[in-house]
């Protein structure tokens, strides 16, 4: 009897503490979370569904601490692949009582790419209310809809960049939407910098370096602590 009551004691504290608000001094011009807060709900609830993989833990911190200090009305995200990031900020959005419409975006099934998920593409995210899964490419999909959204609506947008992987698509995607939406924030995936004698592939990584300046006003938090690495471009 008493294990049942610590067992239901101790379930009752997670849910409590997971449902905190994640985000400290929300009016400070900083970015300040609640890192158990964030740790809880990553444990419990994301891994069990997406694991760890693209995403480690210190990404997932990340995207979660985004979501919930942007409380973006739109996530631009691509690609889909198996839907993994699309559930994460599913997932967060819903626990955070954030309201958000998702926009997912893969390359469409005749295009050659060699991580294209072909039949398994979004499964993470199939029929989930709030989730847009849209085939064209994903800048011009976003900057789409985008432009569609802004005529009668609020948008506080947040595009997430984990397509192609080469220099010349990240940079062409990020010139895309700091012209088009200067107030957008930004999250990029694969962005880890090893020296180019590590034989890893430094594009997203370089083409941040090229393409954003001090003009853009742009503060960065990086998850640089090894592969695949994690950039976040934001405007508070
Ligand atoms: C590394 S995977 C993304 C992982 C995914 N976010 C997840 O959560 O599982 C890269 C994906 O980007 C897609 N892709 C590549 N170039 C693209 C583009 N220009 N527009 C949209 N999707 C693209 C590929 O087809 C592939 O599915």
């Amino acid at each position: 009897m008493k294990s049942i009551l610590d067992f239901l004691k101790n379930k009752m504290k997670s849910v409590s503490f997971s449902r905190q608000d994640a985000v400290v001094n929300p009016l400070c011009c900083e970015f300040e979370v609640n890192n158990w807060v964030i740790s809880d709900f990553i444990i419990h609830k994301l891994v069990p569904i997406v694991g760890v993989h693209p995403y480690p833990i210190n990404e997932q911190c990340l995207m979660v601490a985004s979501v919930c200090t942007l409380k973006p009305t739109h996530v631009f995200e691509w690609g889909t692949n198996l839907g993994k990031s699309a559930r994460i900020f599913y997932e967060v959005a819903h626990r955070f009582g954030i309201e958000t419409q998702i926009f997912s975006i893969d390359l469409p099934d005749d295009i050659e790419h060699v991580e294209h998920p072909k039949e398994k593409r979004g499964i993470f995210v199939k029929n989930l209310q709030g989730v847009n899964l849209l085939l064209g490419d994903g800048l011009e999909s976003s900057l789409k809809e985008y432009n569609t959204i802004k005529q009668h609506n609020k948008c506080t947008p947040l595009f997430f960049i984990d397509g192609d992987h080469s220099y010349q698509s990240v940079k062409r995607e990020l010139l895309g939407i700091t012209s088009t939406v200067p107030e957008a924030s930004i999250l990029l995936h694969d962005t880890f910098f090893q020296s180019p004698e590590s034989g890893y592939n430094i594009g997203p990584y370089q083409a941040i370096k090229d393409v954003v300046t001090d003009a853009h006003n742009y503060k960065i938090i990086r998850q640089d602590l090894g592969l695949p690495g994690m950039t976040f471009l934001y405007k508070k």
